[in-house]
Parts: C-alpha cells; sequence; structure tokens
C-alpha cells in the first residue's frame, strides 16, 4: 500500500503580532513541535479520516483546495499525530493544513514550489478561520525564523539560530479570531491611536533585525519588551501573560512578551544559558507551564521516512 507522510513545525511570533495583520512587518520562528500528516492507500472509496480529536475543518478546507487544484481525490485514509496540543497556541491549524497538503503533492506526485504551498494553505486556513496574516502557515512551509508581510508579500530568511528562548504556556487557549476581531474595532474607533502603536511595532521589527543577525540578545530582548508594551496599550495581553512575563523578568529574562493574538496561550522569554532554569523556575512558580524541546528555527514542512 503506497503511503507518505509529511510533517510541519509549530511557530511563534518574535515580534509585530497584530500590526502584521495590517501590513506591517513580522518576525516569526518555526519551532521544533512538528504536526504529522499520514496519507495511506486504501480501498474505499473518499477519504476516510484517523484524527485528533473531532475538529477536522482544517483538513476538509485543505482537501477541498487540493480538489481544486487536481481534481477529485478519493481512495486515501488520512492520519495526524502531533507532538504538540492544540491548545497551546503553537500553530496546529496551520501546521496540519500545510502538511495534509504537501503530502497530498507527494503521494500524487504533484509537485508544488514552496510559494505555491504557501499560497494553497493560507487559502485553506482562511476559508475557515476568516482572519488571519498568515505568518503561521509560512512557519509551517519554509521554517527557520523569518521576515514576514501579510498575504506573503515578504517572505525572507533571517539567520538568528541559536535564538534562546523560554515558552511559558499561561493554561489558556486565547480566541485568535475574537480578539483579532476586538482590536480591529478598536482601530475603527481610534485609528490615531491604534495607528500610531502599528507603526511604532513595524518600525521596531525594522530595528531589531539587524540585532538578530547579530545575535545580540540583550538588544533583541529590549526590543521584546518594547513589544510588549505596545500590545499591553493595544489591550491585548492578560493578568496571566503579565505574571509570567514579570516572573520572567524578575528572574532575570533579557525581554519577555506574549507570543501571537494574547489573552492566553504563550508568552516567550529570551535568556541566556546560565540563567534558563531560574527563568523556567519563575514561570513555574507564578503558574505557567513551561514548553520543553522547542527550539526555534526550526525546519519547515518535511517528508518523513
Ligand atoms: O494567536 P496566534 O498564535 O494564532 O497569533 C495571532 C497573531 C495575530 O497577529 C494577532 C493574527 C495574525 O494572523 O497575524
Amino acid at each position: 500500500m503506497k503511503t507518505v507522510a509529511a510533517s510541519s513545525p509549530g511557530k511563534l511570533l518574535l515580534f509585530g503580532d497584530h500590526a502584521v495583520v495590517y501590513g506591517y512587518p513580522s518576525v516569526v520562528t518555526a519551532v521544533d513541535q512538528r504536526m504529522m500528516v499520514t496519507i495511506t492507500e486504501s480501498e474505499k472509496d473518499g477519504v476516510m479520516y484517523d484524527v485528533l480529536g473531532s475538529d477536522t475543518r482544517f483538513l476538509d478546507a485543505a482537501l477541498h483546495t487540493a480538489q481544486l487544484l487536481w481534481g477529485n481525490i478519493s481512495h486515501i485514509a488520512v492520519q495526524t499525530k502531533s507532538q504538540f496540543s492544540e491548545k497551546l497556541g503553537l500553530g496546529s491549524s496551520s501546521a496540519v493544513t500545510v502538511s495534509f497538503l504537501f503530502a497530498l503533492s507527494e503521494y500524487l506526485s504533484k509537485p508544488l514550489k514552496p510559494i505555491e504551498l504557501f499560497n494553497a494553505a493560507y487559502k485553506a486556513v482562511l476559508f475557515v478561520q476568516g482572519v488571519g496574516s498568515g505568518f503561521d502557515v509560512a512557519a509551517a512551509v519554509y521554517g527557520g525564523t523569518i521576515r514576514y508581510v501579510r498575504g506573503g508579500k515578504e517572505i525572507t530568511s533571517i539567520d538568528a539560530s541559536g535564538l534562546p528562548l523560554v515558552i511559558g504556556y499561561t493554561g489558556t487557549k486565547a480566541d485568535t479570531a475574537t480578539i483579532v476581531k476586538d482590536v480591529k474595532k478598536k482601530y475603527e474607533n481610534n485609528k490615531e491611536k491604534v495607528k500610531r502603536i502599528f507603526e511604532a511595532i513595524g518600525g521596531l521589527v525594522d530595528q531589531v533585525m539587524p540585532r538578530l543577525v547579530d545575535k545580540d540578545w540583550e538588544r533583541v530582548g529590549k526590543f521584546m519588551d518594547f513589544n510588549q508594551e505596545y500590545l499591553r496599550d493595544l489591550g491585548v495581553s492578560s493578568e496571566k501573560l503579565e505574571a509570567l512575563i514579570l516572573a520572567a523578568k524578575n528572574a532575570g529574562a533579557l525581554g519577555a512578551k506574549l507570543s501571537g493574538a494574547g489573552g492566553g496561550d504563550c508568552m516567550i522569554a529570551l535568556v541566556t544559558n546560565d540563567i534558563r532554569r531560574s527563568v523556567e523556575g519563575a514561570i513555574e512558580k507564578a503558574g505557567g507551564q513551561v514548553i520543553r524541546h522547542a527550539s526555534s528555527g526550526a525546519e519547515g514542512v518535511r517528508v518523513e521516512p
């Protein structure tokens, strides 16, 4: 029986959260926690799922997109397996979409260029979510650390290897679509103020780029703190995020911020190796869950043996 498996990484937004939805640049890194999709030939008609949970919306949208590209697809069984919980906000939806489309393209021997895969997966994700800049899709496809502009207008690899991050989960899953819509309301009600925040965040992305390449983590950490201040002004942080961020900073983190929509999910702290343990301990003491074995700059989508 023919079988093909593909996996792609999760993601973390390092800089540019929310502003990226409005066309400002962002920096995203792929994390080494992968989502795998296996396709196996089946005697049965149609497409059968053997998946985690009951939510197949992203697989359905990916399948629909694939059928628009390659015609009817049948006689396959689809299985998913993840190294990370969908609750963490590490991008399981985009990773499953990208892995499935990539696995299908390999299974059908219809190779896609990375940008074609990005476009197809972004379309599928947008169909389900209605909102989103696509940064998570870019991380799943390309991996590494990327300077990213909405819709894939810019996807530029940055060599930020070795970025020493600690990831703290708040224990609450964020409702990204609702928070993005709330920010939109704020933008419409107070355009000048919110635009100023986005411009500041965009400017910060431009300034931090060379620091990332130079691995000047102290300066990168300061930019993280600035970014967090802007996100606070935007009103998307939460008490729990603030508690974990404060704990990390008090334990000596070079910088700390929420990552993504806010309201919950994960925060990130930039550390040096000598303080990693104490920052992790402080986050746990403040009630957070440290996500270990999730190094940054992970490889993008790939076929698995
Ligand atoms: O909540 P997450 O991890 O999916 O991140 C959302 C990031 C936003 O900038 C708020 C939205 C987006 O699609 O870029």
